[in-house]
């Protein structure tokens, strides 16, 4: 049973400068919702009751958005449908925030929320990575790694073409079940032609109290960063950790065509706008078709 989620939203957001001078990237929307509330949905439907956001000073338009809205909602009294967006965000679960002090690192955004977690497994997921699927992520991982165990620690993995893995964290894992692996080891953006699998790590982790422990144990790596994968590595010593592969896209929200291409098919999923946004599409192609676009 898993009750608690945390959420590391206190990162700089580099990649989306300028407009991350005064806009969290996790409040950048996939057409009209925010990165966070998709992930914070995620976390709903496993059954998740409390999430625990990592904030930083600077962005307290995150917490701001959690704040409920009683003038507006009493602007909006007479239309059911935009109440019930307004209410959209903030009906999912308890949200409470933490603030990490300085931006030393995933390991680190994680290590701020012991007290707030405190002696029971839970999940993080990075707001970042959104997946388009039902059952969610982390819905499917808790049903993989379900009977092994109540110290068992649990990562998404997603497999990549062959070529392009050394971008990315891998694991090096035996087979277990079907989508299912037993890690051995875990290597950060391996040199190209050295990666021991093509299963790269993806922002949804299982863990269980103890990593807490082996984040204070992990020494920060280049840039001062303490890395999650690095504690994991402790954490894996002395208890199995499981990589999950999943069904569904996952997008990368965090730079902005990865961004952009998640609004683009989520518009072309949703039913209000798969009209629009398919004219848009084919009128944009037929112009790069005859020339106009390029
Ligand atoms: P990223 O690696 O995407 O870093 O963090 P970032 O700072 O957000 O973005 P760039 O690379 O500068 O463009 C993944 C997630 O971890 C959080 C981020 O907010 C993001 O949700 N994070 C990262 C923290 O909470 N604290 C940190 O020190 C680092």
């Amino acid at each position: 049973m898993l009750r608690k989620a945390v959420i590391p939203a206190a990162g700089l957001g580099t990649r989306f400068l300028p407009v991350t001078r005064s806009v969290p990237k996790e409040l950048l929307p996939i057409l009209d919702r925010p990165m966070l509330q998709y992930v914070v949905a995620e976390a709903a439907e496993a059954g998740v009751e409390e999430v625990i956001v990592i904030t930083s000073r600077g962005k307290e338009g995150i917490a701001d958005y959690f704040r409920g809205r009683p003038e507006l909602e009493e602007r909006l009294a007479d239309d059911a449908e935009l109440l019930e967006r307004v209410r959209s965000g903030t009906e999912l679960a308890e949200v409470s925030f933490v603030i990490q002090q300085e931006p030393l690192g995933l390991g680190h955004a994680v290590l701020t929320a012991r007290e707030a977690v405190g002696d029971e497994t839970f999940a993080v997921i990075l707001p970042d990575d959104i997946i388009a699927h039902t059952p969610g992520t982390l819905s499917q991982m808790l049903a993989a790694i379900a009977g092994r165990g109540d110290d068992a620690a649990a990562v998404a993995v997603e497999r990549l073409p062959w070529d392009v893995v050394h971008n990315y964290g891998v694991v090096d894992a035996e087979t277990v079940g079907a989508g299912l692996h037993r890690v051995k080891g875990l290597v950060e953006k391996p040199a190209p032609g050295t990666a021991p699998s093509n299963l790269s790590i993806v922002g949804r982790y299982i863990l269980p109290p103890r990593v807490f422990d082996c984040l204070e144990r992990t020494p920060p790596g280049a840039k001062g960063e303490i890395q999650l994968t690095d504690g994991l590595a402790l954490l894996m010593a002395d208890g199995p950790l499981y990589a999950c592969e999943f069904e569904g896209v996952r997008y990368d929200g965090g730079n902005p065509m990865g961004l952009l291409r998640a609004s683009l098919e989520h518009a072309l999923a949703r039913e209000d706008t798969r009209t629009a946004a398919a004219e848009l599409v084919r009128r944009l192609a037929a112009e790069l078709d005859a020339g106009d676009g390029g």
